[in-house]
């Protein structure tokens, strides 16, 4: 289950004051991944970061299962959202051309873009047991801490 409005907004809070002065890109997306996954019931909740050498999405920090180091273009929810810089919220991963699986567990999955300097550097994947747990409310509740990532990106140290 998703945070509802209060909730989220308590943990909006909690995270723009983990990333407050501290300039380590690696410690910022590993104490947010850990402070979403935390919050509530999501199974799996990390970073995936664009490889431009490569052209892919490489496994950044993560709270969860082991998951799949490596996902390519036109494949998976991750790449969709990556390739169009568009959130992509799938209420049945079975049910995605394509989908990923990385847990078995996982039903439905939520994916939003990070974007810097008018292009996707990462994208931020939530995955969940239940079926359709993510809807635009959640994009919403989340736009906040993705813009202060976004501005921030340029002046983290990788
Ligand atoms: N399901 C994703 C892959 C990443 S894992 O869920 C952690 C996808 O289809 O891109």
């Amino acid at each position: 289950m998703s945070p509802n409005k209060a909730a989220y907004k308590t943990l909006i809070s909690q995270c723009l004051a983990l990333l407050e002065g501290e300039p380590s890109l690696v410690a910022n997306l590993a104490n947010l991944s850990a402070a979403l996954k935390h919050s509530n019931g999501w199974h799996w909740v990390g970073f995936y970061l664009v490889d431009d050498a490569r052209d892919e999405l490489v496994l950044g920090p993560f709270q969860g299962p082991v998951a799949c180091t490596r996902l390519h273009k036109g494949k998976g929810v991750c790449a969709a959202a990556w390739e169009t810089a568009t959130a992509q919220i799938v209420p049945n991963v079975h049910e995605f051309l394509g989908h990923v699986a990385c847990s078995n567990d996982t039903n439905s999955e939520l994916v939003i873009p990070v974007q810097s300097r008018g292009r996707v550097v990462a994208v931020l994947d939530i995955d969940s047991v239940e079926f359709d747990a993510f809807s635009s409310s959640d994009v919403e509740a989340l736009k906040p801490l993705i813009e202060a990532i976004e501005g921030s990106w340029n002046q983290w140290e990788a």
